[in-house]
């Protein structure tokens, strides 16, 4: 029987790429460079499975492709918002991605950049590296303690409730969330944790906002300008969800005029462009969308999506299916 044709659409862990090489008639992307729209369309219409990643957007256009051969996008990433998953619906494509396994690495990079934030690491490396740094100073970068300080959690799934546990547990935080539904009451227990009943009430209140809710229009600008005057002057936000959770021009503006202290991003409005506000300020630590990039979970990412094709591929539902 001749196998089954899969299309990569950017460069993976050498591992997981073995094995799609052993187990399919597999195109990879060697080069790494983003596939255009037209490469898209072309893939959908003669490969039996395209696996695209949160940098490809399957628009509803691309999705409506004539003659597709493809009955399954494996999605590389948990986050599905780059995919117009109601097209796809409409197609009869069957849409997975990879939750799990990249949790505690992605919740690491929230407390990361919570912390970064606070003791303004990012200014003290740039006066390093800029031979600016004379010695120490009673007075000098002095930042914000974290231990024992409220955290606030908007979104309380999988990886909120993965930094929960390290805050609270590892820097004796208190935990407050703003969640849609209410979460299993031995969690909450655990973490000791508080729900608002409104997004107004854990802004006022928190330390430290940390952003864990799904992209997509439902959540664009959630954090605008007013919300962010609602937020504590000394507080910080730090955002591993989707840059689109937050309005830039507002974020600037907030960090500029000192409504806020400071903030943590790991990913972008339009990314990988970057509004060039955020490269003035000193009061933001700015990372390349870390959050799930480890070793091990890049790998367990690939695995699990080779794992939902072939369940797929033989007929049965594959574990991680979002439509
Ligand atoms: C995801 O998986 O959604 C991340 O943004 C990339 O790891």
């Amino acid at each position: 029987m001749s196998k089954q044709k899969v299309i990569v659409t950017r460069k993976w862990p050498a591992e997981v790429e073995a094995q799609l090489k052993d187990l399919y008639d597999v195109h990879l992307n060697e080069s790494d460079i983003p596939m255009s729209a037209d490469e898209l369309k072309c893939a959908l219409q003669t490969a039996d499975a395209l696996l695209p990643t949160v940098t490809d957007q399957i628009t509803a256009d691309i999705l409506s492709v004539e003659n597709k051969r493809a009955k399954i996008i494996g999605n590389f990433g948990v986050g599905y918002n780059n995919i117009d998953i109601n097209a796809a619906k409409a197609q009869g494509l069957v849409v997975t991605n990879t939750p799990h396994v990249l949790t505690d690495c992605t919740a690491d990079i929230a407390m990361l950049l919570l912390l970064m934030s606070a003791r303004r690491a990012s200014e003290g490396e740039r006066l390093i590296r800029n031979k600016k740094w004379t010695g120490w100073k009673p007075t000098q970068l002095i930042g914000q303690k974290v231990t024992g300080k409220i955290l606030g959690l908007i979104g309380f799934g999988r990886i909120a409730q993965a930094m929960a546990k390290k805050a609270h547990h590892g820097f004796g935080m208190k935990i407050l969330f703003y969640a849609p539904s209410q979460p299993a009451q031995n969690i909450v227990e655990d973490l000791q944790a508080t729900r608002c009943e409104t997004l107004e009430e854990l802004l006022s209140e928190a330390n430290f906002v940390s952003l864990h809710c799904p992209g997509g229009e439902a959540t664009r600008h959630l954090i605008n300008e007013q919300r962010l005057k609602l937020m504590r002057p000394s507080a910080h936000l730090i955002n591993t969800a989707r840059g689109d959770v937050v309005d830039s021009k507002a974020l600037i503006k907030a960090l500029k005029e000192g409504w806020i202290a400071g903030a943590g991003l790991d990913v972008y409005e339009g990314e990988p462009a970057i509004d060039p506000g955020f490269l003035e300020l000193d009061n933001v630590a700015l990372l390349p969308h870390l959050g799930s990039a480890t070793e091990e979970t890049r790998v367990a990412m690939g695995n699990r999506v080779l794992a939902n094709i072939a369940a797929f591929f033989a007929g049965e539902e594959p574990g991680d299916r979002v439509v």
